[in-house]
């Protein structure tokens, strides 16, 4: 879900190697575009890291080893609120049903439980919507699915969202600090170590 690549220059101006996947084509090639430049870093130990980008499914992941990745950074379609490509075969911007987004978020959850080494972090970050005037939660089913493919919830971060269709929407207009979908969700969950005890951290766990 690398999208047209964001996290994919970051990893570049950090040094990082990374493997960027998304469903649809087009965006790897904007990706591929926007990370074909050279940097001049001011740390002499900086090598130009291998950023490597494939047309894929995040729900089977074929060209990833199982135990490879250090870190997951992803960034799923918020259901069917914008639709990145026009049914396009496996585009989960195209699955309108909740229940069946979190379905299918699931299958992400496994996957990426299955590439990402013991131990370590899978970042995700999502957002809520309304439809016919109502709110709908998206972000704590997609926490549900991550939890139910075994990961622990390490931190929910928030992130304030500036770019909206209007502006940052305040229930009232402006006088309060009481916001109507003013940020959207950065979850951090950690797969557990190899044989590690995490009977402690059961409430940070699948609770159902
Ligand atoms: C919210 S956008 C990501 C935006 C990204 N942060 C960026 O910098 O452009 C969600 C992306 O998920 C991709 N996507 C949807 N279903 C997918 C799937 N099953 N596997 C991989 N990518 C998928 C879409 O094509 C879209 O590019």
């Amino acid at each position: 879900m690398a999208g047209s690549g964001t996290t994919l220059v970051e990893c570049k101006l950090l040094g990082r190697r990374a493997v960027g996947v998304d469903i649809n084509p087009d965006a790897v090639m904007v990706a591929r575009n926007r990370l074909d430049f050279s940097y001049v870093p001011l740390d002499a130990d900086y090598v130009t890291p291998e950023i490597k980008t494939y047309v894929g499914d995040a729900r089977s992941l074929d060209l990833i080893g199982s135990e490879s990745i250090d870190l997951i950074a992803t960034h799923p379609p918020y259901a069917s609120i914008i639709p990145y490509s026009h049914d396009r075969e496996g585009d989960l911007s195209s699955v309108h049903n909740i229940a069946e987004f979190a379905a299918e978020m699931n299958k992400v959850a496994q996957e990426c439980m299955r590439v990402l080494k013991p131990g370590k972090h899978c970042a995700v970050l999502i957002g809520d919507t309304r439809r016919n005037k109502h709110f709908v939660p998206i972000t704590p089913r997609v926490l549900m699915s991550f939890l139910e493919a075994g990961f622990i919830l390490r931190e929910d971060i928030i992130k304030l969202q500036w770019k909206m269709k209007s502006t940052r929407e305040k229930w009232f207009g402006k006088k309060y600090d009481f916001y109507l979908i003013g940020h959207e969700h950065l979850y951090v969950f950690r797969k557990p170590g190899a044989g590690e005890r995490v009977t402690k951290f059961r409430e940070s766990m699948k609770w159902w």
